[in-house]
């Protein structure tokens, strides 16, 4: 087989962060700056890295940014106090509650909290239903929107293709198969959901023309669970112990990409693959819900 397409998630990246800057000088030109505000509570490495990337993102696109990082030993209270003091914040438009918190917060409830207007994540029921409704008023998670990005950007076809979701979660699985299965352009799919306790594994992920490998484990998927001539999206950000690198670890994705690569169409790498997606598509959310809070 040819050698495969590498999907470009830098590239495709730009072109959204450069419409998402268009629309943002348009906003100030009528007196409107977009707010976003991103809340970590404890000082997880990757998280506090994600945390930080997406301020320094908005900084970058004039953005205004709030960024709270909050003690471990935060109180359920007071991040309901936190997220209540946002909602009402008339320069904040977007805020995002960096997951996973620590164990003693109850995660749903904190994102039950969240106005669902400023709910960049799209991880508020009322998105949730709103996605599952295909109303489009609704925000849509982020690294599922710019896998889907990615695909469109590509032009691969989508429509009637057998989708397979590798991985069930609420931040990319779920939502990832609402979105493929829904009507329209980049969609009108068939898809599987398949996750560690599907049977035969392999057999499943193997039907797909376009597998989104989403389940959180290194290199897990590989070349034989995929089909000659699929697309593969790896969403995967793995660390995982390398004593040759000088941090000590190096990033893999969920895919093997060096044996599942040679029989794709087209791959995401990791890095540079869906990574830098999810923050730009959570930047083009927070200008979206800018726009429908201001407009
Ligand atoms: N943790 C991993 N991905 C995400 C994301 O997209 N949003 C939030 N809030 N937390 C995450």
């Amino acid at each position: 087989m040819s050698a495969p397409t590498l999907i470009d998630g830098k590239k495709t990246a730009e072109s959204v962060l450069a419409e998402c800057e268009a629309e943002i000088a348009d906003l100030k030109s009528k007196g409107v700056t977009p707010g976003l505000a991103v809340v970590l509570v404890g000082a997880d490495p990757a998280s506090t890295f994600y945390v930080r990337s997406k301020s320094k993102m908005c900084e970058k696109l004039g953005i205004h940014s709030v960024k709270l990082e909050l003690p471990a030993e935060t109180t359920q209270d007071e991040l309901l106090k936190v997220i209540d003091d946002l909602n009402n914040d008339p320069a904040v438009h977007g805020i995002l509650v960096q997951s996973p918190p620590p164990a003693h917060i109850d995660e749903a409830a904190i994102i039950a909290e969240i106005d669902p207007a400023k709910d960049v994540d799209g991880f508020h029921p009322v998105n949730v239903a709103k996605l599952a409704l295909e109303d489009a008023s609704g925000f849509v998670p982020c690294t599922p929107a710019g896998c889907q990005r990615l695909l469109t950007e590509y032009g691969i076809e989508t429509e009637g293709a057998n989708v397979v979701v590798l991985g069930r979660s609420m931040i990319v699985g779920k939502p990832m198969a609402l979105l493929m299965m829904a009507k329209g352009k980049g969609a009108n799919s068939t898809v599987t959901v398949a996750h560690s306790r599907t049977k035969d594994l392999e057999a499943v992920t193997r039907e797909a023309d376009i597998l989104i490998a989403a389940i959180g484990k290194p290199e897990f998927v590989k070349a034989g669970g995929v089909k000659d001539g699929a697309v593969v999206i790896d969403v995967g950000i793995n660390r995982v112990d390398d004593a040759s690198q000088k941090k000590g670890y190096r990033i893999v994705g969920d895919v093997a990409f060096d044996e599942v690569a040679p029989k794709c169409k087209a791959i995401t790498p990791v890095p540079g693959g869906v990574g830098p997606m999810t923050i730009a598509m959570l930047m083009a959310n927070t200008v979206k819900a800018c726009k429908q809070i201001t407009g």
